[in-house]
């Protein structure tokens, strides 16, 4: 069998374990190899595709980023994109293609699999929003910087008594915000799934100031935070897929401006941005991501295209990419709730 690999949408830390499962697996099994760069960039137009070798694959299993390359390019939004993806597998003479990716990603590889071509799907995303899997490569690591990040703030807001608002990543799902918040020891955590009055955090601040004297806030970047003015509308910070870039519109520093000006208490922000998306993937990520590679292989050569290899508990399984795409895991209502008995620390000062 001739296999494509692509990664696609924002990069993190484990791509290269899953890229090494893939290509190790296959070749194990006697099948060649072609790495894809760019994600769909690279079936567009020429096409950007090439075959891998085993040196290609040594030594990467700790590095961040994806040795291929990725982008958020999306054939939906191409002229004649799909037919294009389709007939560059095809004079490339691919058999099957893993694609990982996020829920854009799957949601292509969906269509594609409609279209007829043997796709599997493997889920990474650091905003963990990924429905019907348990794991998602990136957001083991991303989740450990988020708290890293933490313990260093702790100090030196304690130190100079400010009230610190650090801003994570995720546009609809507050997981990274409330893993690496609680075990960051964060004493509030605002998250898209639960919309928040810019008063209920003022009030906070107020509160911590007068008991603790210090406070460390986390903000998910997607979270809809009332009674500040909106945002202007540019068209420039909307990607191929209608994400608007939402750090570059910083609610943390529009949160953190308010508590300022309105209690004097003095407040700084941390935007820790694509530092989530960096450095060495944790031994879960590099683990679980070779396994998910390597299972997404046998998933081709068992009759399973069409499928995602999402790991439930101690097993890969397989999920219809059609369930998969367009549907969001969103923290749920009970652990918020359950989360706010850990990070409202001021209550009981
Ligand atoms: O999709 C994952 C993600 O990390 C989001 O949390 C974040 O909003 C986005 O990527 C940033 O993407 P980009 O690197 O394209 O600006």
């Amino acid at each position: 069998m001739r296999i494509g690999v692509l990664t696609g949408g924002g990069d993190c830390p484990g791509l290269n374990a899953a890229i090494r499962g893939v290509a190790q697996r296959a070749w194990a099994l006697k099948d060649e190899v072609y790495g894809i760069r760019g994600g769909w960039t690279g079936l567009m137009g020429e096409g950007d595709v090439y075959p891998l070798v085993m040196e290609d694959v040594l030594g990467i299993i700790n590095l961040s980023g994806t040795i291929l390359g990725t982008s958020r390019t999306n054939p939906a939004k191409i002229e004649g994109g799909f037919e294009q993806a389709l007939a560059t597998l095809a004079r490339n003479g691919m058999d099957g293609l893993v694609a990982i990716g996020g829920d854009d990603t799957l949601g292509v590889s969906a269509t594609l699999f409609q279209k007829g071509f043997k796709v599997v799907g493997v889920p990474k995303t650091i905003d963990n929003d990924l429905a019907l899997t348990d794991f998602c490569i990136g957001f083991d690591t991303a989740s450990n910087i988020v708290a890293e990040a933490l313990d260093r703030l702790q100090g030196t807001a304690r130190s100079h008594m400010r009230i610190m608002v650090v801003e994570v990543m995720g546009r609809e799902a507050g997981w990274l915000a409330i893993v690496g918040g609680m075990a960051g020891g964060a004493d509030h955590i605002a998250i898209p799934e639960v919309p928040v009055h810019i008063d209920e955090l003022i009030a906070h601040a107020e509160q911590r100031a007068k008991t603790r004297r210090f406070g460390v806030m986390v903000i998910a970047e997607g979270t809809e935070v009332h009674g500040l003015s909106a945002p202007e509308d540019d068209p420039t910070l909307v990607d191929q897929f209608g994400h608007v870039r939402l750090a570059d519109r910083g609610i943390a520093q529009r949160v953190a401006d308010e508590i300022e000006r309105r209690t004097g208490i003095e407040t700084r922000v941390t935007v820790l941005g694509h530092v989530q998306r960096g450095g060495t993937p944790t031994v879960r990520d590099r683990y679980q991501s070779m396994l998910v590679g390597s299972a997404a292989v046998d998933f081709l050569h068992r009759d399973l295209a069409g499928n995602m290899a999402a790991v439930k508990g101690q097993d890969i399984i397989p999920v219809p990419l059609s369930e998969v795409a367009g549907k969001n895991n969103l923290v749920p209502p009970e652990l918020y709730a359950m989360g706010r008995e850990f990070f409202r620390t001021w209550t009981w000062v």
